[in-house]
This record gives structure tokens, C-alpha cells and sequence, in this order.
């Protein structure tokens, strides 16, 4: 959600424009895809309140093969052995014939694993997340390739075979492409279409995955300076050391952390505290300690971007900032903001009509158009 790889040109255009030589930071890196397409160039520091951003930020620029790399086989045979010892709560075997009466029936029983008591370690996805998004089986698959990822923990391979797991889980999740919500069985053709997913074989996605990254990854060391941290904005400006830094905020109301909080918590693997209401645990299965971005909140907004301007100030940097004519903020607002914070810079704004891919300079026009940069040198 909000990824800028479909305007990447537009951006390295901006970026191109104020950038001196120091070092680049993407302070809200999101899927990576900046340090996705320039990290060849230059070293870049991706920075994201989201843990898992950093990992996939890593995974472009800090992954290599060595002697010691596993294959997919490797780990989808050590995870296999991992699967095969679990004393199953239930198996389901969802290409036989089922009414969506009983499909519901079993969405229900392994819902209720939440509850359960497990007797091993690595069962988090098992009992939290059971009849969500994944079923009972997939979530073994989950618990069982992450517990085989954290033996690589310290090795340069760790980023990719975590990625593998989040696009594993992401084309297995029966849910609309992020976690927010998971779908109901509530017809037969809604019971159709999510039996669909529940047929998915994590595995088998898991591989695709990793050996497309195997056959890009480098064999040797990366000897680029790139650099992840899961640092909210204002702490990582605190200690970026000036430069060029590429900031692309949350434009409108929606919580990244709701809706990427099973990635999270992939990750972290932390066994979070789940939010709870009215005495039970809600629907979407959230962290109760999930990051609320004041860039998200009307009341917040317009102080966050004082708190960046000033930032960018304080670090002796340059300034690319995303903006998007759908934001909770107008572009006037913005330039006023910065003008005020930033008053020894040169402010400009580059437009762009996403639909229609044509590039210029409009200030007049912010209005009429989708995304544009704020640049700041
Ligand atoms: C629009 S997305 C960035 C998308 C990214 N440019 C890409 O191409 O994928 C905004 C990001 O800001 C992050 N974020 C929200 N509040 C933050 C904060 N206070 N500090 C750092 N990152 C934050 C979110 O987790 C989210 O990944």
C-alpha cells in the first residue's frame, strides 16, 4: 500500500535534483522501494517505524549467497521435519467436497485455538491467527519456516528467507491484499473464492520466492553502507548525519500498523498482546501496542510536518518529500509549514499526473494533480 515503484522515475528525477554527494536516507521506507532501485548506486539508509520494512529494505541491498547459503529444499526439508512432529489439533483436507456449513464449522474450531495451550515453543501463528487469514495447516507452515529462518538469524541470507515467508503468506491469505480484516464465509460464492486460498500450499510459494532472490543475490559481500532501522522519523533524523533524505509519510487516516501488523509480528515473532474489546479479542487479531501515526491523525498532522521540517533543518539536510492531492493535509498548508521551518532553503514543488505519467512544474496547479514532491535544498 502507497509503494512509489510505479512512479520511481518521477522521484529519482527529484532526488537527482537536490542530492550533493552525502548520504540518502529513505526515512519511511515502506516496501523498500527505493533502496530497491537505487541501492546499486549508492548506500541508503531505510528507515520505517515497521520493523519488517527494514527486512525487506535488507533484502534488496544487504543479502548475498555464500558457501553456507541454504537452497529452498534446504529449509522447506527442515521445516517439513518440523511440521511432521506437531501433534496436530485437526487436519483438514480442503479439496474434498464441503458445505459451507462445515466449512464455517472448522473456521470456527480453529478460531478457537486461540485458547489453546501448546506445548512447543514456535506456535505463534498456530494459535493466534488459526482460521484468519490462514488455516490451522498454513499457520503450522508459517510458525514451522520461521522457526527453521531464525537459525540463519546472524547469516546475510536471514532478509530474503524472511521476505520469501511474507510473499508465501501473502498469496496464501484468503483476506483483500493486507491484514486489516480477514473475509466471512458468509455465501457460497465468498465460502468458493476463499477455499481457493485455503488450498495454498505456503510452501510451495515460499520456494518461488526464494530462488527468484537466489538467482539475483550477489556471491559477494555487499561493500555498500546500507543501513535498516526501525526508528520513528524524528529519532532517525536525530541521528542520520546529513544528506539527502527521501521522505514519503502515511497520506491519509489508515494505520500502516493495522494493516501490515501480521508482517510485524512475522517478524518480531513476540507472542504480542493482542487488542482486546469488550472481553475478547477483535476481529482483525491487531497488536495492542501498534504504532498510530500523528500523520494519520487530522488533529497531528500539520505538527508532524513541523517536527520533519525541523528535522531536515537540525541535520544539515536536503529535502524530497511525497505528497499526494488525496492527503489530509492541502499542499498550500505544506509549503507554508516548510517555509516558516526551513527558511534558508529553496522550496520547490514538482507535479506529476500519475494517471497520464507526464512530468512538470505546476505550482499554480498543485490541485489537479496526484502526487507531487516537495523539494527542499
Ligand atoms: C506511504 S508509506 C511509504 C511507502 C514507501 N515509500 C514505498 O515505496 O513502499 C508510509 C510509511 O510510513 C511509516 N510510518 C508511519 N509513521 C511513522 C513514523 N512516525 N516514523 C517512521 N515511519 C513511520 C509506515 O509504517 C509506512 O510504511
Amino acid at each position: 500500500m502507497g509503494s512509489k515503484s510505479k512512479i520511481m522515475g518521477f522521484l529519482l528525477e527529484g532526488i537527482n535534483q537536490v542530492h550533493d554527494g552525502r548520504a540518502i536516507c529513505d526515512l519511511f521506507s515502506g516496501s523498500g522501494s527505493l533502496a530497491g532501485a537505487i541501492g546499486q548506486q549508492t548506500s541508503v539508509h531505510s528507515n520505517d517505524i515497521q520493523t519488517y520494512s527494514g527486512v525487506l529494505a535488507d533484502t534488496y541491498n544487504r543479502v548475498f549467497r555464500d558457501s553456507e547459503t541454504p537452497t529452498a529444499d534446504d529449509l522447506i526439508a527442515a521445516a517439513t521435519e518440523i511440521v511432521m512432529k506437531r501433534k496436530f489439533k485437526v487436519s483438514t483436507d480442503y479439496s474434498k467436497e464441503m458445505s459451507l456449513t462445515e466449512f464455517n464449522q472448522i473456521e470456527t474450531q480453529q478460531k478457537k485455538f486461540i485458547d489453546a495451550k501448546f506445548d512447543y515453543n514456535w506456535h505463534l501463528f498456530a494459535k493466534c491467527y488459526s482460521g484468519t487469514w490462514w488455516s490451522y495447516e498454513q499457520c503450522l507452515w508459517i510458525d514451522a519456516l520461521r522457526e527453521v529462518a531464525a537459525r540463519f538469524e546472524k547469516r546475510p541470507i536471514y532478509p530474503a528467507i524472511i521476505s520469501s515467508l511474507m510473499f508465501a503468506m501473502a498469496y496464501a491469505s484468503q483476506g483483500t491484499g493486507h491484514y486489516a480484516q480477514y473475509r466471512d464465509a458468509k455465501t457460497e460464492s465468498s465460502f468458493r473464492d476463499i477455499i481457493i486460498y485455503r488450498k495454498r500450499s505456503i510452501s510451495q510459494y515460499f520456494r518461488r520466492k526464494f530462488n527468484d532472490i537466489l538467482e539475483y543475490a550477489p556471491t559477494d559481500p555487499v561493500t555498500k553502507n546500507h543501513r535498516s532501522t526501525s526508528l520513528d522519523f524524528k529519532e532517525c533524523l536525530g541521528v542520520f548525519e546529513g544528506g539527502t533524505v527521501y521522505a514519503d509519510p502515511p497520506y491519509c487516516f489508515v494505520h500502516y500498523s493495522r494493516f501490515y501488523h501480521a508482517l510485524e509480528t512475522l517478524v518480531l515473532y513476540d507472542f504480542p498482546q493482542l487488542q482486546i474489546q469488550k472481553g475478547s479479542v477483535v476481529k482483525g487479531r491487531y497488536r495492542e501496542s501498534r504504532h498510530q501515526s500523528p500523520f494519520c491523525i487530522k488533529s497531528q498532522v500539520a505538527g508532524a510536518f513541523a517536527d520533519l521540517f525541523n528535522g531536515i533543518r537540525k541535520s544539515n539536510s536536503s529535502l524530497v518529500l511525497s505528497y499526494s492531492n488525496t492527503g489530509m493535509i492541502s499542499l498550500d498548508e505544506l509549503y507554508q509549514i516548510s517555509r516558516t521551518a526551513l527558511p534558508n532553503k529553496k522550496i520547490e514543488i514538482m507535479t506529476i499526473d500519475h494517471q497520464h505519467m507526464t512530468m512538470g512544474r505546476k505550482e499554480d496547479r498543485q490541485r489537479s494533480v496526484k502526487e507531487s514532491l516537495l523539494l527542499a535544498f
